[in-house]
C-alpha cells in the first residue's frame, strides 16, 4: 500500500448524504482533541490530509480519504466535546450512529483514546456499540509521548481494566509527535486492505 499516495476524497455534514458503499472502509473514531486527525495525517505522511486544530470539536463532519483503489477511510468527528450546544451535539452523535447503522463494509474501526485518561463514559459506549455489533475494532492510545516509559508501561495495564473486553482488545501505543507505533498501525492497516 502506498501510503503517500492518499487523498481527501470528500465530507459530509449529515448521513443522508453519504453515498452507497463501495469500497472497504476503515474508520477513525474517539473524542474529541484525542488525535484522530493528526494520527491520518501521520499515517499518510501528509500535513493537511486531515485537518488538526488545537480547538476540539474542529472535524464536523465526516471525511473520507482514499488510499489506492481498494480501501477509503473515515475521520469521524469527535463526540463528548462539552462546549457545544445540544442541537449541535444531536446533529454529531446522529451522524456517527447513521455511518455505522448503514450498510457499509467497515473492516476495520480504529478507536482512540488517549493513553493519559480512563476512558470517558462516550468512550466506553462507543466501545460497548463495536463489541455488540460484532465490527471489527482495535484500539489506539495516542499521545504516548506526553509519558514517561514507566507511566506508559502502567497505563498499558491499567487501560485493559477500564475497558470492555480489555484482555482480548489489541492494543496500540502511538504518538503522531514522535512516530512511535505508527509503522505497526500502517502493517495492521495493509493486512486488513490487501485481505480483500
Ligand atoms: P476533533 O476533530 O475535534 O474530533 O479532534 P481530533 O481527534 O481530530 O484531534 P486533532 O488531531 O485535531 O488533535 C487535537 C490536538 O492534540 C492537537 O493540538 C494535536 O496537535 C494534539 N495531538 C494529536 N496527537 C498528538 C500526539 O501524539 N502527541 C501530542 N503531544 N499531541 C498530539
Ligand atoms: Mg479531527
Amino acid at each position: 500500500m502506498q501510503f503517500n499516495k492518499a487523498e481527501f476524497a470528500a465530507a459530509y455534514g449529515s448521513f443522508p448524504q453519504i453515498p452507497a458503499c463501495s469500497r472497504m472502509e476503515i474508520a477513525f473514531a474517539g473524542r474529541s482533541n484525542v488525535g484522530k486527525s493528526t494520527l491520518i495525517n501521520k499515517i499518510f505522511n501528509r500535513k493537511n490530509l486531515a485537518r488538526v486544530s488545537a480547538v476540539p470539536g474542529k472535524t464536523a463532519t465526516i471525511n473520507f480519504f482514499r488510499c489506492g483503489d481498494v480501501a477509503r477511510f473515515a475521520d469521524l468527528p469527535g463526540y463528548g466535546y462539552a462546549k457545544v450546544s445540544d442541537s449541535e451535539r444531536r446533529r454529531w452523535s446522529g451522524l456517527i450512529e447513521g455511518y455505522f447503522h448503514q450498510d457499509r463494509d467497515i473492516r476495520l474501526v480504529l478507536s482512540l483514546l488517549d493513553i493519559r485518561h480512563a476512558p470517558s463514559a462516550d468512550d466506553l459506549t462507543m466501545l460497548d456499540f463495536l463489541i455488540d455489533s460484532e465490527l471489527p475494532f482495535a484500539v489506539v492510545l495516542t499521545k504516548t509521548d506526553k509519558l514517561t516509559n514507566n507511566q506508559l508501561r502502567a497505563r498499558l495495564e491499567e487501560i485493559r481494566t477500564e475497558i470492555p473486553c480489555g484482555d482480548q482488545v489489541t492494543l496500540f501505543p502511538v504518538s503522531s509527535m514522535n512516530g512511535r507505533g505508527i509503522e505497526e498501525l500502517r502493517k495492521t492497516i495493509e493486512s486488513v486492505v490487501e485481505s480483500e
